[in-house]
């Protein structure tokens, strides 16, 4: 198969869908791979990795998609690149149809094969090609969170670990899943002391037998939130209710409770955030002040730290990514069923049950598209 990756184009994305060992791999399994120029220089890979790799570097995307089988990127694809998909063709990349219906029909029209990393599944009933990034902003969380903190970016002027005969910052973190657990790691390493609040009993239970007395865990309740707030000196928003917005679990009205110079770091402003004034911001700009209170709302953190991002997503795609190309999509999905729940679009038809609810579109089921 001709695997072709081209260079993302979406503002602030430095990832790349490809990394030198992944086409090394692909290779080593005897198909061709072609990179355009430029392509890892933002996670820290140059051309001379991928041409040592076996990989062949092209200068333009229009070439990429011009020539290759399957395309494997990281962010949904732009709509200059959806212009260049065609039929038959497959791509392997994130998508988030569901909030996107001009990416969902344009990938319709193109007659393109489409596998979402982030549909996929796993035997736990886990989101493998997700849980890497959910991994990095947990713990890139208390990192920003304890720059938010320092008294010139507006923060209360605490330190995390506190010194001998100082406290260390109390960090409050609202969701014990996959950025809970992670970002919880981090503060406690970093001396703080740490509390998280989940609503599963059985999440609660794993997190109480895994850390045991490295962070103390409560059950998510209004009131138990309330008195934590009062003593939070970090606050790590990290909820998730699988396909839902993200539950406003702080209001505006509980500033007036809250340490002044509290930093609230919402790591589900993906998903519209969870504390009430929460707004996205950019790596670029990433803090703001509401009422004494700093917020952090990066929506795409694993950005800043790109190439930690990169080989974690890369790790993660690539036994997918050669199941596809060693075997074509309809044998591997078929081989492999949580495979064939990443498909969402297969020539003209929408084959993901909540992107059609979302946008009001007819589905065929992934078994009977497979077929096709
Ligand atoms: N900003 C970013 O760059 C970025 C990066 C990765 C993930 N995310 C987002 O972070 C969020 C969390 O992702 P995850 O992978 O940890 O999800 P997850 O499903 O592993 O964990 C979510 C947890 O929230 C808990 N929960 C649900 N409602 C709750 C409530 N009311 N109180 C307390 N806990 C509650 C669930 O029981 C679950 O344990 C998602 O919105 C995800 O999209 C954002």
């Amino acid at each position: 198969m001709k695997i072709g990756c081209p260079k993302e184009v979406k503002p602030q994305e430095f990832r790349v869908g490809l990394t030198p060992n992944a086409a090394q791999e692909a290779v080593a399994h005897g198909h061709g791979v072609m990179i355009q120029t430029g392509a890892g220089a933002g996670a820290g890979f140059d051309d001379a990795d991928y041409a040592a790799a076996g990989a062949r570097i092209v200068e333009t995307a229009d070439e990429v998609f011009a020539t290759a089988d399957m395309i494997v990127k990281v962010k949904e694809p732009q709509p200059a690149e959806r212009k260049m998909l065609r039929e038959g063709q497959l791509l392997f990349t994130y998508l988030h149809l569901a909030p996107d219906p001009g990416q969902t029909h344009d990938l319709l029209a193109s007659g393109c094969t489409a596998i979402a990393y982030e549909t996929v599944t796993d035997d736990r009933g886990g989101l493998p090609l997700l849980a890497p990034m959910s991994e990095v902003a947990g713990r890139l969380a208390p990192q920003v969170g304890a720059w938010t903190l320092q008294k010139a970016n507006g923060g209360r002027g605490v330190l995390m670990g506190g010194v001998p005969g100082v406290g260390p910052a109390r960090v409050l973190v609202i969701g014990g899943g996959v950025v809970g657990t992670h970002a919880a790691r981090i503060a406690a390493g970093m001396g703080a002391e740490v509390t998280v609040l989940d609503r599963s009993l059985p999440r609660l239970r794993y997190l109480d037998d895994a850390f045991g007395a490295q962070f103390r865990t409560g059950y998510s309740s209004s009131g138990l939130l309330a008195e934590h707030l009062g003593e939070a000196d970090m606050v790590i928003g990290a909820v998730l209710i699988p396909g839902a917005e993200a539950p406003k679990l702080v209001k505006r009205a509980q500033f007036a409770q809250m340490k002044p110079g509290a930093a609230l770091v919402d790591v589900a402003i993906d998903q519209g955030g969870c504390f009430e004034t929460s707004k996205p911001t950019t790596h670029a700009d990433p803090i703001y002040d509401v009422d004494g209170i700093m917020h952090y709302c990066v929506a795409n953190m694993p950005g800043a730290v790109a190439r930690t991002s990169t080989i974690a997503l890369g790790n993660a795609t690539m036994p997918f990514m050669l199941a596809l190309a060693d075997k074509g999509w309809r044998q591997a999905c078929t081989d492999d069923p949580h495979l064939l729940n990443g498909l969402n679009v297969h020539a003209g038809t929408l084959t993901y049950y909540a992107v059609g609810r979302a946008l009001g579109i007819n589905v065929v089921s992934p078994q009977l598209a497979i077929k096709t």
